[in-house]
């Protein structure tokens, strides 16, 4: 059974609806007169891309989130070991860089994540005790959050805290890491805590994968996630929405009713959704890029039939802008040796057909 109980959760009311407009704050109106597409776009979805600094000298990469994007996401300007590669210098240059940029441009930011297992400084690792790991992940979080204050409208408070293959595992549902080993499952309410102290302002998110999928190890997913959301509420702690990754494998099914029934349950416990870092996963379509993006054009559709009806998601966000840069095929390349196709705009920055569709639905909606 998953028991998330931290002794030390001050007690709160529950349940507190989140609008689009409280969700983005002042950013909101900032938004309405955003241009996409050199329109002024007076409602629907925002959109946004996850952004690298890395490729920052590359003005199309560039202009690409200027004209595209209401949102940027530091893909992984924000990460733990980028920030404190060694334990307490706090290096801040990249983060602060794309910050500039964004609001120089007039876009909102979120921030991403102050809790992963992945992307630690090897320092991390060395702590074995409570007292230490209750510290640092508390001082990572109050003053990544302190820096940013007012300027970043939500953060991913913990990602992947969900095991890969709960049917694998399921004595333990959460993901079996460093900070589950040292502090027990209460590390998640113990950074919604701190997170929710350090920055009031911003909305606090819990971020995951394999969401939407058709089958019993996503059914499993989506039930332990509401488990958890219901436990951070019991515990009185805010969370005001539950990340989609969105990973989309072309190649899988969605499950369109279950996925819809999950955001409902979320809903009724007043908790929003948000799209944190949809792409496609190809490697296993045959046939070349228009096999590709076809399939890449199902899967998306299938997903956004799951999530927009209803309250819609507070953004919807990609994870990159153009095939030139994504970690997909780093991660999972082709099975045929192909350029996988994950993004909205191709490698020459022309936009897909899914890309075009997915926007005018955001619009509408
Ligand atoms: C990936 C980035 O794309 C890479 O550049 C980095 O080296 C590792 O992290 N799920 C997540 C993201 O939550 O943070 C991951 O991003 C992709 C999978």
């Amino acid at each position: 059974m998953l028991d998330l109980s931290d002794a030390a959760c001050v007690r709160k009311p529950r349940g507190r609806r989140l609008t689009r407009r409280a969700f983005l704050g002042a950013g909101a109106a900032a938004l309405a007169l955003q241009p996409a597409h050199g329109q002024i776009v007076p409602r629907g979805i925002p959109f946004g891309a996850a952004i690298q600094t890395d490729f920052f000298d590359d003005a199309a990469y560039r202009q690409a989130f200027i004209d595209e994007c209401d949102i940027v996401l530091p893909m992984n300007e924000f990460k733990f070991g980028l920030v404190q590669w060694e334990r307490g210098k706090f290096d801040f240059t990249n983060a602060d860089r794309l910050v500039d940029f964004a609001q120089q441009h007039g876009k909102t930011v979120r921030g991403q994540p102050f809790v992963w297992h992945l992307t630690n400084g090897p320092w991390l690792e060395t702590i074995d005790n409570e007292r230490e790991a209750t510290a640092v992940l508390t001082e990572h979080i109050e003053r990544t959050a302190d820096r940013f204050k007012g300027r970043i409208t939500d953060w991913d408070v913990v990602n992947e805290v969900i095991t890969h293959d709960p049917l694998e595992s399921p004595s333990a549902p959460l993901r079996d890491t460093f900070w589950l080993r040292t502090l027990g499952p209460r590390y998640i309410p113990l950074a919604f805590r701190v997170a929710a102290d350090a920055d009031p302002t911003a909305k606090l998110v819990i971020n995951d994968y394999d969401l939407e999928f058709v089958g019993e190890s996503y059914n499993a997913r989506r039930d332990i996630m509401l488990s958890i959301v219901r436990q951070l509420q019991d515990a009185h702690l805010r969370v005001d929405a539950v990340g989609f990754q969105a990973h989309l494998y072309a190649h899988q099914k969605i499950d369109v009713e279950a996925t819809a029934r999950f955001k409902e349950e979320l809903r009724r416990l007043g908790v929003g959704i948000i799209v944190t870092e949809l792409d496609v996963i190809d490697f296993q379509i045959q046939g070349g890029p228009e096999a590709q993006d076809e399939a890449a054009q199902v899967v998306v559709s299938d997903f956004l039939d799951a999530v927009l009806p209803g309250a819609p998601p507070l953004a919807v966000i990609t994870w990159g802008i153009t095939d030139r840069h994504s970690w997909v095929d780093g991660a999972m390349p082709h099975a045929d040796g192909l350029p996988s196709r994950p993004l909205p705009l191709d490698a020459n920055d022309r936009p897909k057909d899914w890309y075009l569709k997915m926007r005018s639905r955001l619009s509408a909606s």
